[in-house]
């Protein structure tokens, strides 16, 4: 297992604390601290759910299309920028109530930067399942020629050479 897939999934489970914590306390003290709300969606959401999608994902995805992922090194980025994100967000939620200069400029850190880190996630993602265009041509060429002519044969994407 890659060692960004692991932390991926330690990072879920680490969220997964944070937001029960958070989860609790509104539970306990809902007057005071009800205004966690966002922090403790998030946290569940952005952190523990989409975190653990994110790691299974680099998991499996390239083991379903049988080509390697994109680019470990993008996935390693979107890591670091999606905890630091988070950590922004939920950190700027809380401070919010008492610190709201500090608590709003954080928040809005952490979501251009959660945001980078999901564009991150859905470039690799995407030209991960893409086929490219030369296995595509390749595929295409095997199957004319399996066919026989006429019999819902398809159209070669390249001219093919003349027989003989
Ligand atoms: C120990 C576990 C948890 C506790 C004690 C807990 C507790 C709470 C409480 C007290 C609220 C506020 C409800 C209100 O507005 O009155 C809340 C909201 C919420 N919780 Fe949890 N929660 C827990 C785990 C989770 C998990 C695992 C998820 C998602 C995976 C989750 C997702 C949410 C969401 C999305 C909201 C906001 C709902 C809304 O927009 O109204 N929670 N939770
Ligand atoms: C770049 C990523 C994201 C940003 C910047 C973002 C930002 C926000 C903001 C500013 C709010 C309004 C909070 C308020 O009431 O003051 C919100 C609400 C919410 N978002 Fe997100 N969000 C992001 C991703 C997500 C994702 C991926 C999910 C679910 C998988 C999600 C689920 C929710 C939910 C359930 C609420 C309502 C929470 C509540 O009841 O307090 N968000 N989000």
């Amino acid at each position: 297992m890659e060692a960004f897939v692991r932390n991926f999934l330690r990072s879920s489970l680490i969220w997964l604390a944070v937001a029960a914590a958070l989860g609790v306390s509104m539970a306990l003290w809902p007057a005071d601290h009800l205004a966690y709300r966002p922090a403790h969606a998030h946290a569940a959401l952005l952190g523990f759910v989409s975190m653990f999608i994110f790691g299974v994902a680099y998991h499996v995805i390239p083991r379903f299309t049988g080509r390697p992922l994109e680019s470990r090194s993008l996935a390693r980025i979107h890591l670091w920028l999606a905890n630091v994100g988070l950590a922004l967000m939920v950190g700027g939620w809380l401070m919010r109530p008492t610190w709201y200069r500090t608590g709003d400029v954080a928040l809005k850190v952490g979501a251009v930067v959660s945001a980078v880190a999901l564009g991150c996630f859905i470039y690799n993602m995407w030209r991960t399942l893409s086929e490219p265009a030369a296995a595509k041509r390749a595929r295409q060429t095997v199957l004319s020629a399996e066919r026989p002519a006429g019999k819902g044969r398809p159209l070669p994407l390249v001219e093919e050479p003349p027989e003989g």
